[in-house]
């Protein structure tokens, strides 16, 4: 691995960019790419003439992507369905049948993000999890246990069938296994955490999974940086980092949430200063 290349946001075209990096290197890959033609005021999110281009497209970057994971590495892939954007259906349809399905997970966002009169207000977000072949994948289910309730610590507390009341105290202690149904809420345009990306996710959704799916020193790859939330994150679980956007207003409002690393040798050591990565410097 190139170490300037390291916790370094790189400007440019994803699928370009990720063929460039060296190849099964990245423990994850988290990816919230655009939606197409949902938010429609982004030139970002209407770069296609029609669905199945945009699904070509999906499908080239996921490609890109899958060869920058280790074997037994996860692709994250968020994505909703609302009344315009049902093109998430297509892109997870398209996806299993080529690489390995993993899970689902629903993003309950809380409140609905948009109202609908002709039906059911859309509420939840999904992220498409793939996994890379060869080895089986990281996941530690004890870093992202859940508090039971004092009302279910409660009722195993009464519960006459559990004889060592302390070793159950101790279990209940613990939390529970978290499902793949997430409730958190999303940003309000006065939430302290907004910088004014337009989908900014936030920083709690995206430390679940860098928690529970990679080890302090992996290397995680966003390549839909946007305003450097999983970049933020990944720093501060000790975990290594590259993020790739091409629109050079959400490059410097990604770098402006990024705080100074701390030196490291030798003396090239990385900042969260922005790397144009041109196919010849690669080569
Ligand atoms: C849905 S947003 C990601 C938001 C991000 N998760 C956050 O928390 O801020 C998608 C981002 O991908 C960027 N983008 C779109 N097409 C791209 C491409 N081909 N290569 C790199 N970045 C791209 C857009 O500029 C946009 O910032």
């Amino acid at each position: 691995m190139d170490f300037a290349l390291e916790n370094q946001i790189i400007s440019g075209d994803c699928v370009e960019v990720l063929h460039q990096l060296p190849a099964r290197t990245a423990r994850l890959v988290i990816a919230d790419p655009p939606y197409f033609n949902v938010l429609v005021n982004e030139s970002w999110d209407t770069a296609w003439h029609n669905e199945s281009e945009y699904l070509d497209w999906t499908a080239r970057w996921i490609e890109a992507a899958m060869q920058v994971l280790v074997p037994g590495g996860l692709l994250y892939c968020f994505g909703q369905v609302g009344k315009r954007e049902h093109a998430m259906l297509h892109l997870m349809s398209q996806a299993a049948q080529r690489w390995a399905f993993h899970d689902l997970l629903i993003w309950d966002r809380a409140v609905g993000y948009k109202d609908r009169s002709d039906s059911w207000t859309p509420a939840y977000e999904m992220a498409l999890v793939l996994r890379k072949e060869g080895a089986p994948p990281l996941f530690n289910k004890d870093v992202v246990r859940e508090p039971y309730d004092k009302k279910t610590i409660a009722q195993y507390a009464r519960d006459k069938r559990y004889k060592d009341a302390e070793a159950r105290r101790r279990h209940l202690s613990k939390g529970k296994y978290a499902t793949n149904l997430w409730r958190i809420p999303s940003l309000k345009g006065s939430s302290k955490e907004k910088v004014g990306h337009p989908s900014q996710k936030p920083l709690a959704l995206i430390e679940r999974i860098v928690r529970a799916c990679s080890a302090p020193g992996d290397l995680i790859v966003d390549p839909f940086l946007g305003s450097g939330t999983t970049a933020v994150v990944a720093q501060k679980l000790g975990r290594r980092w590259i993020g790739i956007e091409k629109d050079e207003r959400f490059v410097a409002m990604a770098r402006a949430r990024l705080e100074p690393e701390p030196r490291r040798e030798p003396a090239a050591a990385s900042t969260s200063s922005t790397c144009s990565l041109s196919r010849r410097e690669h080569e």
